[in-house]
């Protein structure tokens, strides 16, 4: 990927750029907590979008993706959003940089990447943060911190995308660490490495290749709805709800916010149970609350769909740790924790019953965990 940004670059700006790069990411648990105050669970993955990027000397961004063939250019004043979706990444990040009070000069830039798309691993989040980092590192001496650059990311979907999302994507691409997970709790912001070494057990993603793109921001709606739960129990974000605290407003909540409410705060102690079952090297637990998740992911939050319950029903009957839906939902992936020995039956079983169901493959990753936001020599 580096030679091929290097030659792109030079042929389209005749210069040689500096390279930078941001991770896609895994959740092992706490999905949907993010955005209600809770705990998540994610790593950087070996899978990344890379950018060659030098200043221009104009107040022009010049931008070219090279896995879309795709080329924009935007002024550094220009306030309206570019066309094109993948550029308003770009835009977004260089605006809220600067309304933020760091520097961003005009550059010129090809990216390219290996994250997926449409998989559930945030490959928005990746290239939102390698440009942040960038941005940080030429034109603001790296000043700006890390959390600042997440930030930075996570205003740019809102602002500029239309997703309404969390921290934890952002966050897990710019902080990632080579063979560590680590524990956000989304509302004081602290966290935690915790190297991830499961002797005995792989962490697998399959990739069931289907997006249902839907029409009304189901993403925002879930959102909407604990924000709507939470005000009724008087609380910031459900992280300071309990089971007790939902049943006794029961009758003010519809079915639906109940449903996600009982899912939210379940999840809230699933992954501190996860985390106490590492420490111990536990992953029976692990894996139990992997499909307790995946459960109330499908059934209270709705947000699964038929392809990544038949992954989760098929990683159940080999025999497999855990198993569940990862990321926002809809479509994407599984992250199943597998036994060494059970790996290939498992890998081989899920192809072929999905593809005899639904006419293809699943894609299937086997998950590195690595560094996140990085300058790459060249
Ligand atoms: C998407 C969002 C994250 C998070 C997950 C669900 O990836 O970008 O902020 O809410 O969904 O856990």
């Amino acid at each position: 990927m580096k030679e091929k940004i290097i030659s792109l670059f030079k042929e389209r700006f005749g210069s040689e750029p500096v390279l930078y790069a941001s991770s896609g990411r895994i959740n092992l648990i706490g999905e949907h907590t993010d955005y209600n105050g809770g705990f998540v669970f994610p790593g950087a993955i070996d899978k990344c979008i890379m950018a060659g990027i030098k200043e221009n000397g104009s107040d022009k961004v010049r931008v070219y993706s090279a896995d879309l063939d795709n080329y924009c250019e935007f002024g550094l004043n220009e306030e309206d959003k570019p066309q094109e979706q993948w550029a308003c990444y770009v835009f977004g990040v260089c605006r809220e940089t600067i309304k933020r009070g760091g520097i961003v000069k005009g550059f010129d830039a090809v990216f390219a990447g290996n994250v997926p798309l449409g998989a559930g691993l945030s490959s928005s989040a990746a290239l939102e943060s390698c440009f942040a980092f960038a941005m940080n590192d030429m034109f603001n001496d790296n000043k700006i911190d890390k959390f600042e650059l997440a930030k930075i990311g996570q205003s740019t979907e809102h602002n500029y995308c239309g997703v309404n999302c969390g921290i934890m994507d952002q966050f897990a691409s710019v902080f990632g660490k080579k063979d560590h997970l680590m524990r956000l709790d989304c509302r004081s912001l602290e966290y935690k490495y915790y190297p991830f070494d499961a002797k005995g057990y792989k962490l697998v993603l399959l990739d069931s290749r289907v997006k249902h793109e839907l029409v009304d921001s189901p993403y925002n709606k879930r959102r909407e709805s604990c924000e709507r739960v939470a005000a009724t129990l008087g609380v910031e974000t459900l992280r300071d709800a309990s089971m007790q605290m939902l049943e006794a407003s029961r009758d003010k909540i519809s079915d639906e916010d109940y449903k996600r409410a009982v899912y939210v705060i379940g999840e809230k102690q699933r992954v501190l149970d996860v985390c106490d079952a590492l420490e111990r090297g536990d992953f029976e637990t692990v894996g139990d609350r992997m499909y307790k998740t995946h459960e109330g992911l499908s059934k209270d939050y709705e947000v699964s769909c038929v392809e990544l319950d038949y992954l989760n029903d098929i990683a159940r009957e080999c025999g497999v740790t855990g198993s569940r839906i990862m990321g926002g939902g809809f479509g994407g992936c599984t992250i199943n924790l597998v036994k060494d020995e059970l790996h290939d039956e498992f890998i081989s079983t899920a192809k072929r019953k999905f593809n005899e169901k639904y006419g293809h493959e699943p894609m299937v990753y086997d998950v590195i965990i690595s560094d996140g936001a990085r300058r790459v020599n060249n």
